[in-house]
């Protein structure tokens, strides 16, 4: 786990929060790799203006789970170049019950927790269906400086140490036009 590396990366982007940039998601995918354990597994982009744009998934276990590993790789294009921002190995089960002091994670923490009925420690439990509804980028997240590009957001998750279940995000970041 590379902290120091996130944290240099957190702080960077904090340290130049400005709401000047907006970001759009333009397509969400959720291959599911393990089907004998996640039995259902949907996700839904919503474009619509009303909701700003925002994801849903579901999620049903046929086994209780509590190993939830993940990689989490933020990609950006620009032009053809791709830069990976950032790779970041994390334990979901360590993270759910710790608080966040990271100003980031925790927007991301406290997200989840409006938008996800996830328990507020592992396990996650059989048959129970789980949700994301209507998660919403904030565009706090977005450094000012960011040029227009194109990024990719790829979570791969392990459950009980088998590659299960993946949510790719793709968006794009433009300068916001002055609406005056
Ligand atoms: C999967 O979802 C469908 C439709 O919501 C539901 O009928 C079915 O029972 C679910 N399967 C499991 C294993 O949860
Ligand atoms: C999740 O399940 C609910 C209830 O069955 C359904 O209304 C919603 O459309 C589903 N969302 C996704 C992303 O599949
Ligand atoms: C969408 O954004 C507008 C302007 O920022 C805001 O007033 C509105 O409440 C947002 N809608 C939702 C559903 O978040
Ligand atoms: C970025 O990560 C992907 C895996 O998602 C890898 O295939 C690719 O080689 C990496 N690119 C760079 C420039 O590190």
């Amino acid at each position: 786990m590379n902290v120091e590396r996130i944290l240099a990366l957190l702080t960077l982007i904090v340290s130049c929060v400005r709401a000047r940039m907006d970001a759009y998601m333009t397509a969400i995918e959720c291959p599911n790799y393990l089907p004998e354990l996640v039995t259902n597994l949907s996700c839904h982009l919503d474009r619509s203006s009303q909701s700003n744009g925002t994801f849903s998934v579901n999620l049903t276990l046929a086994k209780d789970v509590k190993d939830i590993k993940g990689t989490y790789i933020f990609s950006i294009k620009r032009g053809s170049t791709i830069n990976n921002y950032t790779a970041i190995e994390m334990d979901y089960c360590q993270a759910l019950s710790s608080l966040q002091s990271n100003f980031l994670l925790k927007m991301i923490a406290d997200e989840l927790r409006r938008s996800a009925n996830f328990p507020l420690q592992c396990p996650f439990k059989m048959k129970k269906l789980y949700y994301i509804n209507r998660y919403t980028i904030n565009p706090k997240m977005i450094p000012s400086y960011a040029p227009e590009l194109n990024f990719k957001s790829d979570c791969l998750i392990s459950l009980n140490k088998r590659k299960a279940l993946r949510l790719i995000i793709h968006g794009r970041v433009v300068r916001r036009r002055s609406s005056r």
